[in-house]
């Protein structure tokens, strides 16, 4: 069946254009952050030398006592040498010169990192800090960073849960990125099983971690493989230049099957139990790279690694929504010039055409349907975004909620409980921009002045996109 672009189901350049572009240059935040963590650690040693020449062990809070702990939970999947953070916090004499920003960024919200606003619902894997631990990295730094008796760190804890068994491991192409700072390519990886299988978990194991700052994987189906084989082919390097999603080729326009996101810092990589993602044999990998730094940096060859199984109980599917008259061109997602809070929003009753999006099932139409997690996406004008079911019957459910969007964090985000939508039920995005003067690009050192902004999916549009991972009832 074919509903009219009323339905506002989806189409192939919205799939495409899931990840946009972000390479206009703009590199603001990451130098401004470094810099900040720089400066500290300049000022932070005239304060700690003297505090810090014994050990402190009878200061009322200490690290080993206190603090080694907290940075072992929540910030060295990130801060360790060579790794995606500017720097290492796995040592006393590593922790000790950042104490003060520690507490400011753990203040400030913007470390860990962590997009979603609690107060919207409960995600298992919320890397926030529980309450408490942020006033402890303040006192610590107010005492001047005393180490303590090394004798009182806490065991170190076990490992939480069975550790993943993957048993697929796709490696890239190695590849030196040649466009600083933000790279965006994709690479085809034939999939390597004869029958048809279900990936219930995904991680990545980057070759260079300061490289590679986000990945996002797509399983192309067989039918579709000559086409994209074909956009590999007329790039000369390994890959192909990409942006949104896989690329341009195919009318699989419905279908283009996510696989699911990586970025810095995740954990697991499980897909929510009994369910995953089916995957054909004779498909294709599609992995999108993100490489943020500088070009012909050292090669980078990272892995992707899988767990799949035959069957599942649930078979999922990673569904992308937004208003499809945005995209045909019907009605404008205007940004104006100029505009710091310009604001879009769309709202529509998903279970009327996931026939359509997903025609080989395993949704049925006017059906319910369960969202286990979700996901936002706008390029780097955005600044909030927002996800809701608004029900039928009276009444919004917050699913996810963006306050400070940012395109380097970008994530899909599972529910501790999982959302029933019913027919009837709409669901709602609404996303804003900064569009003035001071939020624009810098491109070779200028500032670029505000234009008109719109949908797109090239470098300078905008996009306001919900992705939600979804099983039948
Ligand atoms: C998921 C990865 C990740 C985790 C976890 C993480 N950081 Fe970071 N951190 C980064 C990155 C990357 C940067 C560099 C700036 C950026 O990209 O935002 C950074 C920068 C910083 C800075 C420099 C100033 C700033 O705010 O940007 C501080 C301070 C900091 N982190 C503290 C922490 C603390 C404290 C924790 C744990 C409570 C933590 N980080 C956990 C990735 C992480």
């Amino acid at each position: 069946m074919r509903r009219s672009p009323r339905c506002h189901a989806l189409p192939l350049s919205v799939l495409l254009a899931a990840c946009g572009p972000a390479g206009t240059g703009d590199t603001g935040e990451v130098p401004a952050t470094t810099t900040g963590a720089t400066d500290t650690s300049g000022d932070a040693p005239t304060t700690t030398a003297t505090a810090t020449t014994d050990s402190g062990a009878d200061a009322a809070v200490t690290y080993y006592r206190d603090i080694k702990s907290i940075l072992d939970a929540r910030c060295t999947q990130c801060h360790t040498p060579g790794n995606i953070a500017p720097f290492s916090l796995l040592t006393y004499d590593e922790a000790r010169p950042f104490a003060e920003a520690l507490a400011d960024s753990v203040e400030a919200g913007t470390m860990p990192p962590w997009p979603p606003d609690n107060s919207c619902r409960t995600y298992p894997h919320d890397r926030s800090l529980p309450d408490g631990e942020s006033e402890l990295l303040r006192a610590w730094a107010e005492l001047g960073a005393p180490a303590g008796a090394s004798s009182d760190a806490p065991p170190v804890p076990e490992a939480p849960g069975d550790p993943i068994e993957y048993d697929v491991e796709l490696a890239l192409a190695p590849y030196s990125p040649t466009i600083a700072p933000d790279e965006y390519r994709c690479f085809l990886i034939d999939w390597p099983k004869d029958e048809e299988s279900f990936v219930t978990a995904l991680d990545v194991i980057p070759g260079d971690r300061q490289l590679v700052h986000h990945v996002i994987a797509y399983a192309l189906e067989p039918k579709d493989v000559d086409a994209y084989r074909a956009l590999e082919a007329s790039d000369p390097d390994p890959g192909y230049l990409c942006y949104g999603g896989p690329g341009g080729a195919g009318n699989s326009v419905w279908e283009i099957p996510w696989l699911g996101a990586w970025v810095p810092g995740t954990t697991g990589g499980a897909m929510p139990a009994g369910t995953g993602l089916r995957v054909q044999p004779g498909s294709v990998i599609a992995v999108q790279m993100h490489y943020h730094g500088t070009a012909g940096a050292m090669p980078d060859q990272s892995r992707l690694r899988l767990r799949t199984t035959p069957k599942v109980d649930r078979r999922a599917v990673i569904m992308p929504f937004t208003n499809l008259d945005w995209v045909l061109g019907i009605e404008k997602m205007h940004i104006p010039a100029g505009e710091p809070d310009a604001v879009q929003s769309f709202e529509l009753d998903m279970t009327g055409v996931v026939g359509f999006i997903f025609p080989g099932g395993p949704l049925t139409e006017d059906a319910p349907f369960v969202v286990h997690a979700a996901g936002l996406h706008q390029h780097t004008l955005g600044t909030r975004s927002t996800l809701e079911v608004v029900r039928g019957g009276g009444g919004d459910e917050c699913l996810l909620d963006i306050p400070r969007w940012d395109f380097d964090w970008q994530g899909t985000y599972e529910f501790a409980e999982p959302v029933t939508v019913n027919p009837g039920d709409r669901i709602r995005v609404e996303c804003h921009w900064d569009n003035s003067a001071a939020n624009q690009p810098i491109v070779d050192g200028v500032q670029q002045e505000p234009r008109d902004v719109g949908w797109g999916e090239g470098t300078g549009d905008e996009m306001c996109l919900g992705l939600m991972y979804v099983t039948a009832p």
